[in-house]
């Protein structure tokens, strides 16, 4: 891969994951409960009635884990702060015991030379905080930001780099609009209401990480962003496109670049969002950086009787796609850190999330071969690539992810790991694109001259 040298010698590679996906130990060490503890108990919520209650036992065998990353020569590693492990009453009381297993991590991590990426918020907000309004109370994007003071009061001498909200999308449209995850609301005024305080509480955070860290610390949001493309030029179709695109990307993007909220989408939505004097400030904090997810792109049609926003997403045909049913479409990587760069100014971007889940199959030598996985990575590589050759100020890549878990309303079906995990007896295995990956590492270390952090 000739490309990886327009990726430059500070380059982050790294692999991603979330608390409530890997951890399990949900009733362990003064853990409270989340609201997808609660998610996972509703009938038909999540595939198989899985649960996170075991997950990948990350929570014990975090050990392995680490050792698994130093295996496969990865510099760097996205984890997030499961909030009810800390706070488990929402705020105020500390649980230091939450506290003291990231400790553990961290250190881990720092001995085998791996920088850590810490996340505060990837959706396991406490249930006590969802039974006292949840993210459409204005308490909870407070809550949030006390959040991220006790963190990076604990961590923040060793754990330099920091997200504060990841895919809040997901939070207020998945979980409050369209209720396919927790909270599983359906309700257009909460779910604005929600998306805002999410962006507030990124705020908060995002002061609140700095004021409490010991040492210089770099924050900024997590956003999963989707090219949104007319499925043809009718102009009914080229308003719905704006329409998603405003749904999926300007929605957040506008805010957090000082640009408030997208006029057309509150008329749309025909909600205002709660916003106070100060919010709109509070939002658009500068941050040292930007975290982008990328997965497929959006191809619509208008929609003029279907849910917000009226566009509805039609298959592009003869396209592969992952088991998740998603169009592998690499160029929408490019295009987005591109848009990004260009038209928001982002002066440090992530791909802070990318990958893909295959129905993975164990030869009988036992390796897994998932070329799929394999294709899908470089190909995704290469279109990163050619947006830093553009000028993007691409700092780092993460694979989503380091080891199968719990794929939320999809349970554990859906694979997405580099490491396959055997649920029954929790081995882990090193599938091929994890040492496709491993190598991609090495040559770029060759190409570009990167000090040997990992070795
Ligand atoms: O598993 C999720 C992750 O929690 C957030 N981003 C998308 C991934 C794949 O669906």
């Amino acid at each position: 891969m000739d490309q990886l040298r327009d990726l430059g010698p500070d380059f982050v590679w790294g692999v991603a994951t979330s608390a409530y996906q890997i951890e399990g130990a949900v009733a362990e060490d003064g853990r409270a409960p989340s609201i997808w503890d609660t998610f996972c108990r509703v009938p038909g919520a999540v595939d198989n009635g899985d649960t996170g209650d075991v997950a990948c036992d990350h929570y014990h065998r975090w050990p392995e884990d680490v050792a698994l990353m130093r295996t496969l020569g990865v510099p760097a590693y996205r984890f997030s702060i499961a909030w009810p492990r800390v706070l488990p009453d929402g705020a105020g009381r500390v649980n230091a015991a939450g506290l003291d297993f990231y400790d553990r991590l961290v250190d881990g991590l720092l001995a085998a030379g791996i920088r850590p990426f810490a996340t505060l918020y990837h959706w396991d907000l406490p249930q006590v905080l969802q039974d006292r309004g949840g993210w459409p109370a204005r308490a909870t994007a407070e809550a949030l930001g006390e959040l991220g003071g006790v963190v990076a009061g604990r961590l923040g001498d060793r754990v330099a780099d920091w997200f504060t909200v990841n895919e809040p999308l997901c939070c207020a449209w998945i979980g409050h609009l369209e209720g396919r995850m927790a909270p599983g609301e359906r309700d257009l005024a909460r779910a604005v209401s929600a998306s805002h305080h999410l962006l507030l509480g990124h705020g908060l955070a995002a002061h609140a990480l700095r004021a409490a860290a010991s040492a210089p610390v770099r924050v900024g949001a997590v956003l999963n962003l989707s090219p949104c493309e007319p499925a043809t030029a009718d102009p009914r179709d080229l308003a719905a496109a704006r329409r998603a695109d405003g749904h999926t990307n300007r929605w957040w993007l506008d805010p957090l670049h000082g640009r408030g909220y997208p006029e057309d989408m509150v008329e749309v939505y025909r909600v205002q969002p709660p916003v106070r004097d100060g919010d709109l400030e509070l939002i658009a904090t500068p941050t040292d950086h930007l975290g982008v997810n990328y997965y497929f792109r959006e191809v619509l049609a208008d929609d003029p009787d279907g849910p917000v926003p009226h566009a509805r997403a039609v298959p592009v045909s003869g396209a592969t796609r992952t088991a998740m049913g998603w169009e592998v479409h690499p160029g929408g990587l490019e295009q987005l850190l591109r848009r990004v760069h260009r038209e928001y100014g982002a002066v440090r971007v992530y791909v802070t999330e990318n990958g893909s889940a295959w129905p993975d199959e164990r030869g009988d030598d036992g390796r897994i071969e998932d070329t799929g996985r394999m294709s899908y990575l470089e190909d995704h590589l290469v279109a990163a690539a050619r947006a830093a050759a553009s000028g993007v100020p691409l700092a780092g890549y993460f694979v989503w992810s380091l080891l199968d878990n719990f794929e939320w309303a999809y349970g554990y079906d859906k694979r997405f790991g580099l490491v396959h995990v055997d649920y029954a007896t929790q081995a882990r295995t090193i599938k091929a694109s994890g040492h496709r990956y491993a190598e991609i590492i090495r040559a770029h270390r060759a190409v570009a001259a990167v000090p040997d952090h990992a070795a």
